[in-house]
């Protein structure tokens, strides 16, 4: 599969994630402007993949633009909780000093060492995962989408399922849709089929009974932002399966980049959470689906305490907290 996101010919070209499993296109960004929309409607979305938008704009900005540093600002701020993003345009906005070529340079070494961070850190929690499990084959569960299409290449959490799969270990994914965008539903579901790998999409709200039915052996998810007490953001509805998870005892494993770490945040308490448009939950494909005044709450992500988790897994192998 081609990289998520790339430079070529002078612009970033992401593969379109609004339009899939539907339609697989491209979209060449040429303006930091196009940039910051397509972060901010998710065409190009995921922590680790944003870290690679962030650098990537930097080096847009910097071969284009009269103010870089104001352009780079633009960039971080267009989504707050990941914090692979401004990671990102930190990392390139170092080189400016050097110049645009050293910019580039440096996003697309970034780039590079994705994918390579990405398998390791999943090459570690298929092993965690093992060590946490017995039942074989595995019967795993995902939450919205920690794959190929969330990094450059190859995923963090859906990783795992990439290397367990090779091995001839894996008997089902359940998918949860992952209201309100349907990242699971969309895309984890697609990137499972490419890769023949068996699964079954499920409601979000299904996942607590399917634990209780004794479905699942283990809860594999991505993170956009990890505390350094390891309490870890991803996306809405994360927390709740870490709770029906405890219950059941089934085990909670967090696959990302360091990238992922933020070590200046002590807990999960202060991370930003992106609040969405409402309409992404008063209308479905369109069409309203409340009443026209519904207010709503729609937050983008939640924070799962360390105590739920049983294993954070980064290219460095299980973190210590
Ligand atoms: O709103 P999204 O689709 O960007 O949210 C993505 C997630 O929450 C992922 O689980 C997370 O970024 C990890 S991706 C390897």
């Amino acid at each position: 599969m081609r990289r998520t996101i790339d430079w070529v010919d002078g612009a970033i070209v992401i593969i379109d994630q609004t339009a899939l499993p539907v339609n697989y296109r491209l979209l060449r960004l040429e303006t930091v402007g196009q940039l910051v929309d397509a972060i901010q409607r998710l065409a190009v979305r995921g922590a680790p993949a944003l870290g690679a938008a962030g650098a990537l704009g930097v080096a847009l900005a910097a071969a284009r633009s009269h103010d870089v540093r104001a352009d780079a600002e633009l960039i971080a701020r267009a989504r707050p909780t990941a914090v692979n993003l401004a990671w990102g345009v930190e990392r390139a906005l170092g080189q400016l000093p050097h110049g645009p070529e050293a910019v580039l340079a440096e996003a697309l070494a970034l780039l590079a060492e994705d994918e390579e961070l990405n398998k390791t850190a999943s090459a570690h929690a298929a092993e965690v995962v093992l060590a946490e499990t017995s039942r074989r084959p595995l019967r795993l569960l995902s939450h919205c989408n920690a794959g190929h299409l969330a990094t450059v290449g190859w995923g963090s959490a859906l990783g795992v399922v990439w290397h367990l799969h090779e091995r001839g270990l894996v008997e089902e994914v359940l998918v949860d849709e992952t209201r309100p965008l349907l990242q699971g539903a969309r895309l984890t579901a697609w990137e499972l089929a490419q890769a023949n790998v068996p699964y079954r999409v499920q409601p979000d709200s299904a996942a607590a009974a399917a634990m209780a039915r004794g479905m699942v052996d283990c809860v594999l998810v991505g993170a956009d932002r990890i505390a350094a007490n390891g309490d870890v953001a991803n996306k809405i509805g994360t927390y709740g399966l870490a709770i029906a998870a405890r219950h059941h005892g089934v085990p909670f494993v967090v696959v990302a980049p360091s990238s992922t770490v933020d070590g200046k945040l002590a807990d999960g308490a202060a991370v930003v959470i992106e609040e969405r448009d409402a309409r992404e939950l008063t209308e479905y494909a369109g069409t309203p689906i409340t009443p026209p005044d519904a207010r709503a709450f729609n937050p983008a992500f939640d924070v799962t305490p360390a105590a739920l988790i049983t294993a954070v897994v980064t290219e460095h192998g299980r973190l210590k907290t």
